[in-house]
């Protein structure tokens, strides 16, 4: 078992939760950071820390002490590559050993502007780090698992295209062993779940294993905005909008070799994570 501190940016988020969780799981002390530690929501046995990844404020007083940092910056933030350098850098000051980013696979997709800034992202990383590893997920199964269990997929893109989904659990497994030092220094590895499946297919299989109907839909982008995409505005409604038209064209797969090679069994299918989330 591991032991150790390590700290995990933007624990209150959906990543970095999960990989919060797995390295409490794996017998690591975890410090979290938000930008309002009084009121954190996260998980249980975290030691929260406020830093603020835009200003940089409180960052090197939450690394230090620890021995690996695990860098998130916000989803569709304008500003990814700028938060990326301040924490590199504050790891840098406060004596951390080991910094893992959490990029995206396909960094260099010029249709999508927030792949193309995880890629900038990993350049300046490297400059500053260049031991650092760097992880490159698909998209999470994770994103359409809640509209699975309520019976209705309705995304703005094409329900035929395919994607190759993976378990933020795997992700974050895999996190783990980065921050524990298990993986190659200045390594990047992509993350794709084991199947390649449209929309359409996660619906028949989640009615399946739900037992019950489960519709995928194509929505209209409009539609979106006035649903689930209410509250997305100014850059990153465009780079969202940019994403959805991406899906549309082509999907979003990857290798899937390299997470079970890491994980070292297979990678967590859609109807075992649907599964899991019922018993
Ligand atoms: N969703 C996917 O399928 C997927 C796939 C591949 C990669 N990714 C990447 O994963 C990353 C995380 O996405 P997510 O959806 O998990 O994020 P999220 O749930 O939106 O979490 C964002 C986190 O960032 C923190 N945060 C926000 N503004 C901040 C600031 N100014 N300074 C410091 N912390 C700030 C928030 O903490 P507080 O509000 O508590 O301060 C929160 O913990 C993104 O970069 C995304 O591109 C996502």
């Amino acid at each position: 078992m591991p032991a150790g501190t390590v700290a995990v940016l933007g624990a209150t988020g959906k990543t970095g939760g999960a990989v919060a969780a797995a390295a409490l799981h794996a017998g690591l002390t975890v410090r979290g950071t938000t930008r309002d530690p009084d009121s954190a929501d996260g998980p249980a046995g975290v030691h929260w820390h406020g830093a603020d990844l835009l200003t940089g404020d409180g960052l090197v007083q939450a690394l230090a002490g620890a021995e690996a940092a695990y860098l998130i910056v916000p989803n569709v933030h304008p500003a990814e590559v700028e938060m990326v350098e301040k924490a590199a850098r504050a790891a840098t000051e406060a004596g951390v050993d080991r910094v893992v980013y959490h990029s995206v696979a396909d960094p260099d997709d010029e249709r999508m502007a927030h792949h193309l800034r995880k890629g900038r992202a990993e350049t300046v990383l490297r400059e500053l780090r260049p031991e650092a590893v760097v992880l490159r997920p698909c998209a999470y199964q994770q994103n359409l698992l809640g509209a699975a269990l309520v019976g209705r997929l309705a995304v703005p893109y094409r329900v035929s295209a395919p994607f190759s989904l993976v378990d933020l659990g795997d992700v974050a497994e895999v996190a783990v062993q980065a921050l524990s030092g298990r993986l190659e220094p200045g390594s990047t590895h992509v993350l794709g779940g084991p199947e390649d499946l449209t929309v359409e297919d996660l619906a028949r299989t989640a009615a399946g294993v739900l037992g019950r109907p489960v519709s995928a839909t194509a929505i209209t982008t409009a539609q979106w905005r006035s649903g689930p995409g209410a509250g997305a505005e100014g850059s990153a409604l465009t780079d969202l909008l940019a994403m959805f038209e991406a899906y549309d064209q082509t999907g979003f797969t990857v290798d899937p070799a390299p997470l079970t090679h890491l994980l070292g069994r297979p990678s967590t299918t859609w109807a075992q994570l649907l599964s899991k989330e019922t018993s």
